[in-house]
């Protein structure tokens, strides 16, 4: 076979006059001579020019938008606007048809919700070229991160018995026929005849066991998915998505903020350096986007200054008690415009208050400290009681503008018996839990950790607005098509 050149080694070259060949897909077809080619190794086609005199009349038939095709010939300085080479055709082969009355994707703008039912074939659109393109380079930027801290990379379970987040919204995995299930004596499920000898479930989070390595390497990483079965249809929720869990021994929770801040900081200024040609791409797309909205809805910054932004900035920090006390004071409290008003210490805050905070209050990216605990997670370490006996845990989450939470974290509890009391009123079986324990039984140290949703940092960084839109195929509820 001979070798194929990709259209970005061929686009910067200035290596004229020598033949290339070049295999890729379809945009477009002009007046019957200028094929537009793209390989999906850069946004921009490549021109093809084909002496349509020349060529048999059913193989121009056959070259169609969505085909593929190899195409052989001499590459030369492009006299056309808009393109630097192009391609003097004295090849072309069909790889493979594609009945361009049947292909989905018209050489036109189409809608993003459109693109989602044909997320088989969105890869072939520029949009989407870049998104994925940007996906992977932060998540080539985590891993370097990690790497170059001396963190090791640790593949927790997929499957697992426990629940990691005590909220119980975990995927079963069993292989029970479901119109036959074993059932115990009292009609409850019988799982020691399950595959596994009990019940078990996707995981929700790799951090149990990345603790558990934590306290042996000292400072680990999970980068992997995983699974939540809440009932979130919003544009902010996966049912299956890839988070990255660190973890590290000896870090208390101003380490724990310090660190996630600089990997945030790390992995954009990343993007930033590598991925020029889609993050302009992109920006352009949004700010199209943006015109269609009213004034007062636009954002202020294009999307590469609101990245800049990011990285020239300190996030702010400050305690669930003192936001309580802006937001109680907030304009849209004080009239009525949050639908979940803000009047007492303890709630749980919603997506309305992190935007407000970030958004208005702020402008830059948050990292609110000490939650109440009834609001977190069993693991979390106890801060002693205030004045008001109001009982917080040393949480973190930080929010950032357009999107929310997007990492959210603690000091761990290392104190056994703090831990089992906690559990206990928590209604987490001891007993299943032991292993976790054991960290604290035996040779237990101060660690803290986070998790990173990488879709939700995919988003910020592309700028799209529904999270569908930066994983190849989402799983929603009542979606898992493809
Ligand atoms: O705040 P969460 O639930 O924290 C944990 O799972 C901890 N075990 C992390 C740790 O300390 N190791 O989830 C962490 C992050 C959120 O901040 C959010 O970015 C993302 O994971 N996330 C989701 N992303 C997409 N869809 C969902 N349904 C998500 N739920 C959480
Ligand atoms: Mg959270």
């Amino acid at each position: 076979m001979f070798k194929r050149t990709k259209v970005r080694q061929l686009l910067e070259t200035t290596h004229y006059n020598r033949e290339v060949t070049v295999k890729g897909w379809v945009r477009t077809f002009r007046n019957n001579q200028f094929i537009a080619i793209n390989d999906g190794s850069t946004i921009s086609n490549i021109q093809a020019v084909i002496d349509f005199t020349n060529t048999d009349e059913a193989l121009l038939k056959r070259i169609t938008t969505g085909a593929c095709v190899s195409v052989t010939g001499n590459l030369i300085e492009s006299v056309g606007k808009g393109q630097q080479v192009e391609i003097k055709v004295t090849g072309l082969e069909i790889i493979g048809d594609s009945d361009a009355e049947k292909f989905p994707l018209q050489p036109k703008k189409h809608s993003l919700e459109f693109l989602r039912e044909i997320a088989h074939l969105r890869f072939r659109t520029n949009t989407f070229n870049a998104v994925f393109k940007i996906r992977h380079a932060l998540a080539f930027a985590v891993h370097q991160f990690f790497n170059d801290k001396g963190f090791v990379y640790l593949h927790t379970p997929i499957i697992t018995s426990s629940d990691a987040e005590g909220a119980g919204e975990m995927f079963r995995v069993s292989t029970f026929d479901p119109d036959h299930v074993p059932r115990n004596e009292d009609g409850s499920v019988n799982y020691k005849e399950d595959f596994f000898g009990k019940a078990t479930n996707l995981t929700v989070s790799g951090q149990l066991e990345g603790e558990l390595a934590a306290m042996a390497f000292g400072e680990v990483y999970t980068f992997g998915p995983t699974f939540r079965a809440e009932n979130s249809n919003t544009t902010r929720h996966l049912a299956e998505f890839w988070m990255i869990e660190p973890e590290m021994a000896f870090f208390d929770l101003d380490d724990n903020m310090d660190l996630a801040e600089e990997l945030l900081k790390y992995v954009i200024k990343y993007a930033i350096e590598n991925c020029f040609e889609e993050l302009e791409f992109l920006k352009t797309r949004l700010s199209e986007e943006e015109k269609l909205k009213p004034q007062t809805e636009r954002s202020e910054l294009d999307l590469l200054a609101k990245l800049n932004f990011c990285l020239d900035n300190d996030f702010e920090r400050l305690t669930y008690t003192e936001a309580i006390q802006i937001l109680k004071n907030s304009k849209p409290n004080q009239k009525k415009q949050f639908k979940y008003p803000i009047d007492t210490w303890g709630a749980d805050l919603q997506s309305e208050h992190e935007r407000f905070l970030v958004e208005k209050y702020f402008k830059k990216p948050v990292i609110l400290t000490n939650y109440p605990s009834e609001i977190k997670a069993f693991y979390m370490r106890q801060n002693e009681p205030d004045e008001q006996g109001r009982k917080t845990v040393r949480a973190m989450d930080i929010l950032f503008p357009g999107i929310g939470e997007i990492v959210g974290g603690s000091q761990r509890e290392e104190r056994l018996d703090k831990l089992e009391q906690r559990m206990a009123e928590m209604e987490i079986p001891l007993q299943e839990m032991s292993w976790y324990l054991d960290t604290r039984r035996f040779g237990t140290a101060p660690h803290a950790g986070f998790g990173l949703g990488f879709e939700r940092l995919v988003l910020f960084v592309t700028g799209m607005t529904n999270i569908r839109d930066v994983i190849p195929f989402p799983r929603t509820p009542k979606n898992a098509e493809f």
